[in-house]
């Protein structure tokens, strides 16, 4: 057990919605996992809110059901079950009542009353976008967030459906919370691998003299999916890939490649640097859209020997949905770091392989001194960053075949995360979480961030609400996604170099 140090005061983690999907899979495991590992304080109170019909001892249950089926650390030890439980409890409410929310803070302080402290109070809304504005006024109207130094509300995605809405929401919460106060997750930037793009960038003095157009030729974000929709087809065929993934989870990975050096690991120096890379990518006009960027849907097809259903086909989907499923850009930043080299982001449902991988494709040597007989055809180095489910980084680069004869191929250096360290590394969730906790906003979204990120696929999204697409289904469930995808990258003889890698 990691010996931690608890630096967050007493606490009491409010969770909206903390029977939903979200709670039972994630949330619920997150705060079990950290209390295992000693970094919950000793004043420390899970308090789930939601109208369903439920008391504290079937909440306990319902979240015992949970840790067992979804936590990294395997089913509930009963000792530590018991020690845990007693910091559970359960609160019935109508989000829209401001009545609940006075009951609530009369709950709230009876806790505080009891520790005889004030606590930190975080309010996790792990509810339907609908409610995100009701429960903000009302935490807000009914003072129990009054206390800006100790209340902080945590808001997930999805932020908004486009820039429009975004904006509201922000304006909205701000009447109620500073914005140290709001945190808005992107359970990406809570991933190990994630952050360690930082310390591999930043910690290490050898990498960053060559992260730039000078020696790097292409950088390409995979995050495919080898399931489809699944349950979730009415909330996603109002979404698609575009909103539901690329928004978020892959700009902000291109953030973290593409960022400049923070001055210090403080939130403001990195959320800064982060949204000087989203200012600076180029903006397509609407008639710019079909060169830069490339959207699918999956008929039926074949993943891993499984026969699977079309998206039209699946349950909650309209049967002529124009959604995308599948997204693939070419993104270009304006700025002397990166002038001129492509980004391409990827994502799709329904892929060959789950894989989330960045490929750094270097630029080749100046001067071939080696025939081509002799070297193998490609001499440009490249380096993966993987981030799931393989953890960990290689590196291609070309070496001697052992042998009397001069023969030259590439070779892969690796560093993995299994192989390396003894413990599985913590969930996003739990990584989040403790971060609300302690009040470190780093791996939060601010709100020109978010906005920044839907200024930038608003021409994308308008054209292709207003365009339906004329080809969908375009690719079949268990390949890479469209053609177009592969032609998308032709342009600059490019292909993407993670597929070969897998196969
Ligand atoms: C969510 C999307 O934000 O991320 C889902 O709404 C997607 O559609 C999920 O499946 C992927 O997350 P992960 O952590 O499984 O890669």
């Amino acid at each position: 057990m990691i010996e931690a140090v608890k630096k967050q005061d007493a606490t009491i983690l409010v969770i909206f919605g903390a029977v939903g999907d979200l709670g039972k899979r994630k949330l619920g495991p997150a705060v079990y996992n950290l209390f295992l590992d000693n970094w919950l304080p000793d004043n420390f109170i899970l308090l789930g809110v939601s109208h369903h019909e439920h008391d504290d001892h079937s909440f306990k249950n319902l979240m015992r059901e949970s840790i067992d089926t979804f936590s990294r650390s395997g089913k509930a030890d009963e000792e530590k079950w018991e020690k845990f439980s007693s910091c559970i409890k359960y609160f019935r409410a109508d989000f829209t009542k401001d009545g609940s929310f006075q009951d609530l803070n009369e709950e709230l302080v009876a806790i505080e009353k009891n520790w005889n402290k004030s606590a930190n109070r975080i309010f996790y809304l792990s509810v339907s976008p609908r409610f995100i504005d009701p429960i903000s006024v009302n935490l807000s109207a009914s003072g129990l967030a009054s206390n800006k130094k100790k209340a902080r509300i945590v808001v997930e995605k999805p932020f908004g459906k486009d820039l429009e809405s975004a904006q509201k929401l922000n304006k909205s919460l701000m009447k109620c919370f500073e914005e140290s106060q709001i945190y808005r997750i992107d359970h990406y930037l809570g991933k190990e691998t994630v952050q360690n793009i930082l310390a591999f960038r930043f910690a290490n003095a050898i990498f960053e003299p060559l992260w730039n157009r000078n020696y790097i030729e292409s950088i390409q974000i995979t995050v495919a999916e080898n399931v489809g929709v699944e349950h979730r087809g009415n909330y996603y065929d109002t979404s698609g890939a575009l909103r539901d993934m690329i928004q978020n989870h892959l700009l902000q990975l291109l953030c973290m490649v593409a960022m400049e050096p923070p001055i210090t690991y403080i939130a403001d120096d990195i959320r800064n640097r982060k949204v000087d890379v989203l200012n600076a990518i180029r903006k397509y006009t609407a008639d710019e859209v079909d060169d830069y960027a490339v959207r699918g849907q999956y008929s039926e097809g074949n993943i891993k020997g499984k026969e699977v259903l079309g998206y039209r086909e699946s349950p909650r989907v309209d049967p002529e949905s124009n959604t995308e499923t599948f997204v693939a850009l070419k993104l270009l930043i304006n700025n002397w770091r990166w002038k001129g080299v492509p980004f391409y982001l990827r994502t799709g449902k329904s892929m060959k392989h789950k894989t989330s991988s960045i490929a750094i494709e270097f630029k080749p040597v100046s001067h071939q001194l080696f025939p081509c007989n002799i070297s193998h055809n490609s001499t440009t180095n490249l380096l993966i960053i993987n981030i799931q489910p393989e953890m960990g980084i290689k590196i291609f680069f070309q070496a001697k075949e052992p042998g009397l004869e001069m023969l030259v191929k590439p070779v892969e250096m690796s560093f993995d995360y299994s192989n390396s360290y003894e413990n599985d590394p913590p969930e996003a969730y739990e990584t989040l979480l403790l971060d609300v906790m302690e009040g470190d906003a780093t791996l939060f979204m601010r709100a020109d961030e978010v906005e920044a990120a839907w200024s930038l696929i608003m021409p994308i999204l308008r054209k292709w609400e207003s365009d339906k697409a004329k080809s969908f289904p375009n690719y079949a469930a268990g390949g890479w996604g469209p053609q177009e995808s592969i032609d998308l990258l032709k342009a600059n003889k490019h292909k993407w170099l993670i597929d070969k890698l897998l196969e």
